[in-house]
C-alpha cells in the first residue's frame, strides 16, 4: 500500500481539493482507495485554526464544477505520528513545508515534498497559492495547479510501481 497524505495550513481550501483530485483520478483509472486497497489518501493542516470544519464553500463548490464533491471531509491537524503512518507527504507551500521540517524526525525527512514539484509543463511555479484570503478565481487556480500537479504524481508512483 501507498500511502499519501496531503498538507496545507487549515485544511479547509487546497489540502481537502488536492485529497478529492487526487482521489478522482486515480478511481477514474479503476484503482480504488482506502484502509482495505492499495492506496490509502488523507488531508491534513499544519494550522489547528479549523480543526475539524467540512471544505470552504469556495474549495467545494470549485470541486464540484468539476463532478469532485468533497463536502464530508473534516478538517484536522497534522500530527507526529503522520510523519511515521505515511509514504508521502505533500506541502502546498514553502511555509507548510518548513513548518513540517521543524517538526518531522529526520529519519523521515525523505517523505516531505513540495506537491508541485510532481507538476509537469508548469515551469517556474513551486507552490499552490494560498485562496482563502482573495476572491473566488484564485480557486480556479487552485484547482488547476493541483489538477496538474496531481497527475505528474500518479506518473511518479506508476514509475516507481507504487500504483
Ligand atoms: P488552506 O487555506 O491552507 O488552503 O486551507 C487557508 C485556510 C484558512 C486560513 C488560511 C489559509 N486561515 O488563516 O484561517
Amino acid at each position: 500500500m501507498v500511502k499519501v497524505l496531503f498538507v496545507c495550513l487549515g485544511n479547509i481550501c487546497r489540502s481537502p481539493t488536492a485529497e478529492g483530485v487526487f482521489r478522482h483520478q486515480i478511481n477514474t483509472k479503476g484503482i480504488k482507495d482506502g484502509s482495505t486497497h492499495s492506496v490509502f489518501i488523507d488531508s491534513a493542516g499544519t494550522a489547528g485554526f479549523h480543526i475539524a470544519a467540512s471544505p470552504d464553500k469556495r474549495s467545494q463548490l470549485t470541486a464540484l464544477k468539476y463532478g469532485i464533491d468533497i463536502g464530508d471531509l473534516q478538517a484536522r491537524k497534522v500530527s507526529l505520528q503522520d510523519y511515521s503512518d505515511f509514504d508521502y507527504v505533500l506541502a502546498m507551500d514553502n511555509e507548510n513545508l518548513s513548518n513540517m521540517r521543524k517538526s518531522c524526525p529526520a529519519k523521515h525527512h525523505h517523505k516531505l515534498h513540495l506537491f508541485m514539484s510532481f507538476a509537469e509543463n508548469c515551469p517556474g511555479i513551486t507552490e499552490v497559492p494560498d485562496p482563502y484570503q482573495g476572491g473566488i478565481d484564485g480557486f480556479d487556480t487552485v484547482y488547476d495547479f493541483i489538477n496538474r500537479a496531481s497527475q505528474g504524481f500518479i506518473k511518479h508512483l506508476e514509475n516507481k510501481q507504487q500504483l
